[in-house]
């Protein structure tokens, strides 16, 4: 009998990545001519973020580029998703390029492919040109426009080293917690008034998609969260408010993508849009990637308190609007991150295998674009990160991925969040999703247990071959 692997084993030419984003890591903020962003703009409001924490300096990546190259060299990474700063490139948003902005790319992507690493750059990482966002952000149709002339410039610079793509990331969540629940930038509280902002990210998300082909740029996906949605209990009420959920959550994020469709159910939520926008949304991309943390348990309102429960679930340590026609409510029963989020391996393969059963073969192959823990373990006497609770959280769900491919599901590789601790958007530098540890006073870099884990992983799975 062969003995089970004491490691998680993925198909051939699977793709090993880590993934980090441009206002997460890099700082140097008002350097080489970088225009503010949202997030920069958010941070400088007082009481936004946990202990007052911002962007500016980060983990210093601007500066320390070469250093975390030669950290993903060593773990023997295939690809790095990374993103870019879109007011890094153009300041204003529109119109004029800052030349060293590009040269940073440069010198990052040239480093990159000089140490075996592909780049897979994410174009938006939520940190939208402060002028756009003055002018009505996502809500504002325009707003998508740009975005696909910016699109054209990064990818007619670019086509030729760079040969994996993202167009967005997670517009689920910029619409929910930027625009809807005011818990990121740029902190509006409009809740489904917000739903504009989705129709315009994936619109946008189109346009990059055409304008990344025009440039000669190929291999083209999304990076989108998804969770399962689970109704709290059988009841008419919590099933019919976990089916909304699942509708704003998920379905409006990726139907219009893998099938020019919204939702039926959500006629008359969503604005009227012209029908040219859903063919430009549905512009066939090449691959689908999926940021997987934890599955969502939803009921009508009023459920914690009817179970006489301490309240409902928080997002972030946020409490919702009580006038939602739906309540998040607690996962008990699982292990947690320091996060607070139930880790449910099983949950990603149940969405994976939802995913090839809603689109059959209109579902191209899948990514998983992001995947991680908060853990907060730091260094001890001798130096060491001894972060267990990362490497059984990410052993598991490697093995909940091979459980989706052997049951069907066309998934190519893995990228983890986070290769360093970073800023971790509303709660700041509080919550640590690296690989490696960042000492945010040094600088100092210290690759965590999970770092050598995850390198050996890789190894060993290549070692296969
Ligand atoms: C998703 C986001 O894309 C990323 O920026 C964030 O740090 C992780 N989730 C963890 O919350």
């Amino acid at each position: 009998m062969t003995q089970p692997s004491p490691f998680p084993v993925l198909p051939q030419g699977f793709v090993w990545g880590v993934s980090t984003a441009a206002y997460q890591i890099e700082g140097a903020v008002a350097e080489d001519g970088r225009g503010p962003s949202s997030w920069d703009a958010f941070c400088a409001e007082p009481g936004r973020v946990l202990n007052g924490d911002t962007g500016e300096v980060a983990c210093d990546h601007y500066h320390r580029y070469p250093e975390d190259i030669a950290l993903m060299a060593e773990l023997g990474v295939d690809a790095y998703r990374f993103s870019f700063a879109w007011s890094r490139i153009q300041p204003a948003g529109s119109g004029a390029v800052n030349p060293l902005g590009l040269d940073f790319y440069d010198r990052l992507v040239d480093g990159l492919l000089e140490a075996g690493v592909t780049p897979s750059p994410t174009l938006f990482h939520w940190d939208t040109p402060l002028p756009l966002e003055q002018a009505g952000g996502w809500l504002n149709r325009d707003t998508a426009l740009r975005f696909g002339e910016y699109a054209g410039i990064v990818g007619e610079h670019f086509a030729d080293r760079i040969p994996r793509w993202i167009t967005i990331n997670e517009p689920v969540v910029l619409t929910m917690l930027g625009y809807g629940a005011g818990i990121q930038a740029p902190g509006l509280q409009l809740g489904f008034e917000a739903l504009p902002a989705a129709h315009n990210l994936l619109l946008g998300h189109g346009l990059a998609v055409r304008a990344l082909r025009a440039a000669g740029a190929g291999n083209i996906g999304v990076a989108n969260n998804h969770a399962p949605t689970w109704a709290a209990s059988d009841e008419p009420a919590d099933q019919q408010a976990a089916g909304l959920y699942d509708n704003i959550s998920n379905w409006i994020f990726a139907d219009p993508i893998l099938t020019g469709r919204y939702p039926e159910a959500m006629a008359g939520m969503l604005p009227e849009v012209p029908a040219e926008d859903l063919e430009i949304i549905s512009s066939p991309i090449d691959w689908y990637g999926i940021n997987y943390y934890n599955p969502t348990a939803v009921a009508a309102p009023g459920f914690s308190e009817r179970q006489g429960d301490e309240g409902p679930a928080l997002i972030d340590g946020h409490e919702l609007d009580a006038s939602l026609p739906f309540e998040l409510v607690d996962i008990d029963g699982y292990p947690r991150t320091d996060f607070d989020w139930p880790v449910i391996p099983a949950g990603l393969t149940e969405l994976l295998v939802s995913f090839r059963e809603r689109y059959g073969d209109a579902l191209p192959p899948v990514y998983i674009t992001e995947n991680g823990a908060a853990i907060n373990d730091g260094p001890d006497a001798a130096g060491q990160v001894a972060d267990q609770r990362r490497i059984d959280y990410t052993d598991a769900h490697l093995r909940a991925i091979a459980a989706a491919i052997e049951a069907g599901v066309d998934v190519r590789g893995y990228f983890h969040w986070s290769l360093l601790d970073n800023f971790e958007w509303a709660v700041g530098n509080s919550m640590r999703f690296g690989l490696v540890h960042t000492d945010f006073e040094t600088q100092q870099r210290t690759p965590k247990q999970s770092f050598h884990w995850y390198r050996d992983v890789i190894a060993g799975n290549r070692a296969r071959a």
